[in-house]
């Protein structure tokens, strides 16, 4: 249990161990699941219900703080991480009410074993009172599911925003503080994964907190800002339609063949200026993709062919990319092939809702040869022409 100021607790856990995410993206520094607690002068609310494993957490904090009465219990979010705790809270305190919005409540009806279906369903920008205390429900839909909702405390100028601003990071500081280079690695991190497919109305949920006065934000992961305009000025970047002047390229080889074009043009794009971010798919860093994906202007696979297809770790790239729907504005593919590949139509149906355009690829038979290196420096070229036209080279 930790104290944030006069009556406002953290009360949530912390999972030091956790290491993969969705099972899909790498969390190499764990995570927390937070749950506030607030005293009003007559009621008491908790805000999020912490993900199951970490339940005995929770209990113990609201033990130490002799809470023997929950008001409310604000539900953010029905994922499992926010409300997988939840049916036992209600359990504990049976005369606590469920407070949420309409979405929200069918959610966890539908996803959760909730025994007590006490539900006060709010609308968006209504308020409930404490005595002393109001909370203000915002509605923050897609951060980062449908139904997701803030909580604005006016009289302490803390904004809750469960996923909202939050970072996949177990730390024993409350506050991000002088950690703000970390917490942005960490924070994009997890824009990129859950987040970036729905940049369009991350703006509009920005441009609705943007009037309050906010002193703090307390997310349902990692540590709170302390300096919010900090990370406010991060999300309006990512979601900004700006693109750098970068290449993610992202690729496997099986005989060097791929991997040499892959040198060849890493170099090309080099010598033109342009910011390369490189990645081996054989291991790849999930998360570490998604984070450069936020910001460059344009995407390069490169694959050997496999079966007639693309490899299928390049497919997965492929997928991914088109999952995450990244404002990359330029993609392309290198690669190589023995007998046939049909690995160009492949990749670009795998990418169809991507709206970027497709520059030549450049696919060799066998080893690159003299040919198909200039055709690879013509594709550096084309980039470079592309990215200037954005005024970014
Ligand atoms: Fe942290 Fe969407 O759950």
């Amino acid at each position: 249990m930790r104290k944030i100021k006069t009556d406002i607790y953290e009360v949530g856990g912390i999972d030091w161990d956790a290491r993969m995410f969705d099972g899909l993206i790498p969390l190499p520094h764990g995570t927390s699941y937070n749950s506030y607690l607030i005293r009003g002068s007559e009621k008491t609310a908790l805000i999020d219900a912490v993900d199951p494993r970490k339940r005995g957490d929770l209990f113990r904090h609201l033990k130490e703080l002799g809470v023997d009465k929950i008001d409310y219990v604000i539900s953010h979010h029905a994922e499992q991480d926010h409300s997988g705790g939840l049916p036992a809270v209600i359990e504990r305190f049976p005369d606590a009410k469920i407070v949420t919005n309409q979405k929200c409540r069918d959610m966890l009806i539908d996803l959760m074993p909730l025994t007590v279906k006490n539900f006060t369903v709010i609308e968006d920008g209504q308020s409930i009172s404490l005595g002393n205390k109001n909370l203000q429900f915002i509605f923050t839909p897609w951060v980062h599911w449908p139904e997701t909702i803030s909580t604005y405390l006016g009289e302490d100028k803390i904004l809750f925003s469960c996923d909202f601003f939050g970072s996949h990071y177990a730390t024993s500081r409350m506050f991000v503080g002088d950690d703000e280079g970390f917490v942005y690695q960490a924070a994009k991190r997890y824009y990129a994964e859950i987040m970036m497919p729905f940049r369009n109305i991350i703006k509009r949920n920005l441009a609705k907190i943007e009037p309050l006065d906010i002193r703090m934000i307390a997310p349902s992961h990692g540590p709170i800002y302390d300096r919010p305009e900090f990370i406010v000025e991060a999300y309006r970047d990512w979601i900004s339609d700006d693109v750098k002047n970068e290449v993610v390229l992202a690729f496997i080889s099986m005989h060097h063949s791929t991997e040499a074009m892959v040198d060849k043009l890493t170099e090309a794009l080099m010598t033109r200026g342009i910011q390369v971010k490189r990645f081996d798919l054989t291991e790849p860093d999930t998360g570490q993709i998604a984070m450069a994906l936020v910001d460059a202007a344009t995407v390069v696979l490169g694959s050997p062919t496999m079966l007639g297809q693309a490899h299928p770790k390049a497919a997965y790239a492929a997928l991914l990319t088109n999952a995450l729907r990244p404002k990359t504005r330029f993609i392309s593919m290198i690669g190589s092939f023995g007998w046939g590949s049909q690995a160009v139509k492949q990749v670009s149906g795998l990418l169809s809702s991507m709206k970027a355009e497709m520059l030549e690829p450049v696919i060799a038979k066998g080893y690159p040869n003299d040919a198909d290196m200039k055709k690879l420096d013509e594709l550096a070229d084309s980039i470079l022409e592309k990215h200037k036209s954005l005024d970014i080279a």
